[in-house]
């Protein structure tokens, strides 16, 4: 779920959250303690009069208001070599949403889209205090910092036929294979158009998706669109990787960006790679794998803990590989306990490693999801899985193959939406996303 670098980033949001605190002098020390007073007074004097709380926050926060926060500062830049949202740890909030382009929208309609949208978040995203762009101002984010938003945009096949740049297809962006125990849902997966958003406040989130969705205007409409959350910064004592809902901690062995072959594996070369199936404009680009993952948790929740230990390979409590360890111990899938693998033949952390499929490697970058209760009383509730490599079939592809069927986990999960979006890299000063394939 959470990538590994959480653990870096949360120590570094944890750093600006100390900058923040001492640029804010000890007045804002003394508000906050003035705050809790009064919400105090205001909570005890609720049991008495009732309803009164509220009131007292709202006042003493308008009588001196605090400072952002740690977790509103948080600034991730917009501009760059790769667009944001991919090595960056994942956010406590995220929306996926895939348009599809609408009937005669051309590839100049297309360019204006990308232009719109990109200088949106540029906008919502700049540091400081981030600006709602002019025409979408609904106030929702109004009192935030960007919060750590980040927004990326991706193309499906689809976008190439209708704005007649098949030219421009990138071979690595051929369809899926079908999976034998997928369960698909069309309605739900695939699209001309991805975007990702995530930010560590929800309203910031939800501002960036109403804004985007108003930015496309009548160039592209919503084919399907998921809410997604992960624990939020500051939650733990400590910084920790975050877990699903089963309730492992996941995102352990996800390749980091401090080793030497981590781009290799996840973008698109800079100078192109027509080997890897990818043209020119993909420099710096990257491919994401999109899939709603159903966890069939009433079954999961029957095994004993022992059980789900030996379906992952690693311990509930703290991550640590069943072959020994602490959470971040390499994993030894040739050990033997009591004369038995240590991880099991069907683990799922033995069928997914690249020892046990050629190197493929693929920066896993999920959100959890729920939407409520089926009428069959179980959570609909599980993964939305994205899944990040310079080349889906060195990276999701085999992966997949292997653990469709042959993961002791498949049997807890269904697969009911999937998607392959081509991700280019990032804009420079003045430019937008996509720019180099739409005027190219
Ligand atoms: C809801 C579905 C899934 C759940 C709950 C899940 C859970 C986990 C957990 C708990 C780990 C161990 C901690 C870690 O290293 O991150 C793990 C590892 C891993 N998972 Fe999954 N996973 C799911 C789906 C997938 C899918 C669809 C793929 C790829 C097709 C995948 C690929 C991997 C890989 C590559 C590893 C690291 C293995 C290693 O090298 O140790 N997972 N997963």
């Amino acid at each position: 779920m959470s990538t590994s670098n959480d653990t870096t980033d949360s120590t570094a949001s944890a750093g600006t959250a100390a900058s923040a605190g001492s640029a804010a002098p000890a007045a804002a020390g003394v508000t906050r303690r003035r705050l809790l007073g009064t919400a105090g007074a205001a909570g005890a004097a609720g049991l008495v009069a009732g309803g009164a709380a509220g009131s007292g926050i709202a006042v003493a926060a308008q009588d001196r208001p605090a400072p952002l926060t740690g977790i509103g500062t948080g600034h991730i830049p917009f501009e760059g070599a790769h667009q944001a949202g991919i090595v960056e740890p994942t956010q406590a909030r995220g929306h996926l949403v895939a348009f599809d382009l609408a009937a005669g929208a051309d590839r100049a309609a297309a360019a204006a889209l990308l232009r719109r949208w990109s200088d949106a978040v540029r906008a919502m995203t700049a540091a400081g205090h981030p600006s709602t762009p002019a025409g979408y101002d609904d106030q929702v984010a109004g009192d935030a910092g960007p919060s750590s938003l980040t927004v990326t945009f991706g193309f499906g096949r689809g976008f190439f036929t209708r704005t007649g740049l098949t030219a421009q297809l990138p071979a690595a962006l051929a369809p899926l294979p079908d999976f034998p125990s997928d369960a698909l849902d069309p309605r739900r997966s695939d699209g001309d158009l991805w975007v990702q958003i995530g930010a560590d406040d929800a309203l910031v989130a939800f501002h960036a998706l109403r804004v985007i969705q108003k930015a496309a205007r009548d160039a592209a409409g919503v084919r399907w669109q998921m809410n997604g959350f992960n624990r939020t910064p500051g939650a733990t004592p400590a910084p920790m990787t975050g877990r699903n809902l089963m309730g492992q901690i996941d995102g352990t062995n996800n390749p980091r960006p401090s080793q030497p072959d981590f781009a290799r594996k996840v973008f698109v070369p800079a100078s192109g790679a027509p080997s890897s199936g990818s043209p020119a404009w993909m420099a710096g680009g990257s491919y994401a794998v999109v899939r709603r993952i159903r966890m069939l948790l009433d079954s999961w929740d029957h095994l004993s803990v022992t059980a789900q230990e030996r379906v992952i390979g690693r311990r509930k409590s703290d991550g640590a590989p069943l072959s020994g360890g602490t959470e971040t111990t390499a994993v030894d899938l040739d050990a033997f306990v009591h004369g038995s693998l240590a991880i099991a033949g069907d683990a799922h952390i033995r069928v997914a490693a690249p020892a046990s499929n050629s190197g493929a490697t693929m920066l896993r970058r999920a959100f959890s999801y729920h939407d409520g209760i089926g009428e069959d009383g179980a959570p609909d509730a599980g993964l939305l899985f994205v899944a990040w490599q310079a080349d889906p079939m060195r990276g999701f592809v085999p992966v997949q193959r292997k653990l469709d069927g042959g993961d002791g986990l498949s049997r807890f999960l269904r697969h009911e939406a999937s998607g392959l979006f081509a991700v280019p890299g990032g804009a420079g000063p003045g430019e937008y996303v996509g720019q180099r394939l739409l005027e190219g």
